[in-house]
């Protein structure tokens, strides 16, 4: 199959490229306006790499659509401190630019997998209703949990709005013009190239990023609103794994489907992850000189600026992922931390000998048993008593 792969050099997309490279099963087209994420496949010539804006040119946008079977689009600005200082350039990226490729889809009859959000959720119900949701866990399912924003002056929803619009006009084509489309909602990917470090250029990255530059470099670990809100990690090649199946699509199962993509199991709030990072930290990457970031707490308007507003909580169901492409996925939220941490680690300290090596192997040696859990469940009370217990305190124990 012809695959053409717009956003292909972002963080989802380098790792989905390097996947179906491997696989050998495709001919693949990646487009992007960055490369750096792809540079060595593109070096080996594994895949055609297209320097392009999407909003550049429509025509040639409509020939590469035409020219490929299956379009798959991760094309978005993706980053909440966007949603708050440019909130039209994200609704026309989003949604406007989006929305062509779309319909290019529709005049050729091509197959679209669109990759969406799971903040098209918004808010929890019980939220919504003034109910602690830390009490009532509710899992998000794609075809029957209602879609619940924030008010219109909280403008960082329009990222989540333009998704959901967008998502609403392909089951509309599909309903009245046949289009063949699968809509993916990501639910906090982590793993290698998530994100530059803040410390590597200017801009503001993901939770991950942020305090893994805290841990490396000593910058605050701001805790956006006391960090009480929760996210479930997945490692990106469990991710991968899924979409590589839905990409598959055996039988037609994904046709016109909505799928989460997300692990129930590894929820945290954001205060937990900072603990678990601190300790996974300690434990295996740790060096002497490295320093041991105060935590504190900001609010979310001080962190992202005026309009901002979090989602409180979001627990993907996975069943249709599971019985539709038989997929689960396998790393815990400590593997996910680790291997996480260690391309991060191995990244920036490439010229120095880790003293954290032999545990780093042992670790690796071990996988993917769970041994591991209950170890680091056991750190993780010691952390949460110790570190975090107070608004501003340090990452030690
Ligand atoms: N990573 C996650 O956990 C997550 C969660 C929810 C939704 N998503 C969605 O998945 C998709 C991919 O996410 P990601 O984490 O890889 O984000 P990313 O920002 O790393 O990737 C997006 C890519 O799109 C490219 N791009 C932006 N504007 C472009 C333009 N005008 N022309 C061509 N390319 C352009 C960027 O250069 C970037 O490489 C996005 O649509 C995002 O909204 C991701």
């Amino acid at each position: 199959m012809k695959i053409l792969l717009l956003g292909a050099g972002g963080f989802i997309g380098a790792n989905l490229t390097e996947r179906l490279v491997k696989d050998g099963q495709h001919e693949i087209t990646a487009l992007d306006i960055e490369r750096a994420k792809l540079d060595e496949t593109v070096k080996n010539g594994e895949i055609r790499f297209i320097h392009f804006d999407i909003r550049a040119n429509e025509k040639k946008l409509e020939r590469l659509t035409a020219d490929h079977d299956a379009i798959i689009d991760l094309v978005a600005m993706a980053n909440p401190s966007l949603y708050v200082s440019n909130p039209i350039d994200v609704f026309k990226l989003n949604f406007t630019e989006n929305l062509k490729i779309a319909e290019f889809c529709v005049k050729h009859r091509k197959r679209i997998i669109q990759f969406s959000t799971c903040e098209v959720y918004g808010v929890t119900a019980a939220r919504a209703f003034g109910k602690d949701s830390s009490k009532h866990p509710v899992p998000f399912a794609e075809d029957d949990t209602p879609l619940i924003m924030g008010p219109v002056k909280s403008h960082r929803w329009i990222y989540a709005c333009a998704k959901q619009l967008l998502e609403r006009v392909l089951h509309a084509y599909g309903l009245e013009e046949g289009l063949n489309y699968t809509i993916i909602r990501p639910f906090n990917f982590i793993g290698p190239r998530i994100d530059y470090l803040p410390s590597e250029q200017t801009g503001n990255p993901r939770v991950f990023s942020h305090f893994m530059n805290a841990l490396l470099y000593g910058t605050p670990i701001k805790l956006v609103d006391g960090g009480v809100n929760y996210r479930a990690y997945t490692y990106i090649d469990d991710a991968v794994d899924c979409i590589v199946r839905i990409i598959d699509n055996r039988g037609g199962v994904c046709d016109r489907q909505i799928f989460n993509i997300g692990t129930p199991e590894n929820e945290v709030t954001i205060k937990e992850l900072a603990n678990k990072m601190c300790a996974t930290f300690d434990k295996y990457f740790r060096q002497p000189a490295d320093p041991y970031p105060e935590i504190v707490s900001v609010s979310g308007e001080e962190f992202y600026g005026k309009g901002y507003e979090d989602c409180d909580r979001r627990i993907p169901d996975v069943t249709k992922a599971r019985k539709l492409v038989g997929w689960r996925s396998e790393h815990d939220l400590d593997s996910v931390l680790f291997r996480t941490m260690k391309y991060f680690v191995e990244k920036h300290r490439t010229k120095q000998p880790s003293p954290g090596r032999d545990a780093v192997a042992r670790y690796i040696s071990r996988e993917p048993e769970s041994a591991d859990f209950a170890i680091c469940d056991g750190q993780r009370t010691d952390h949460l008593g110790n570190r975090l217990n107070v608004r501003k305190g340090r990452c030690r124990g």
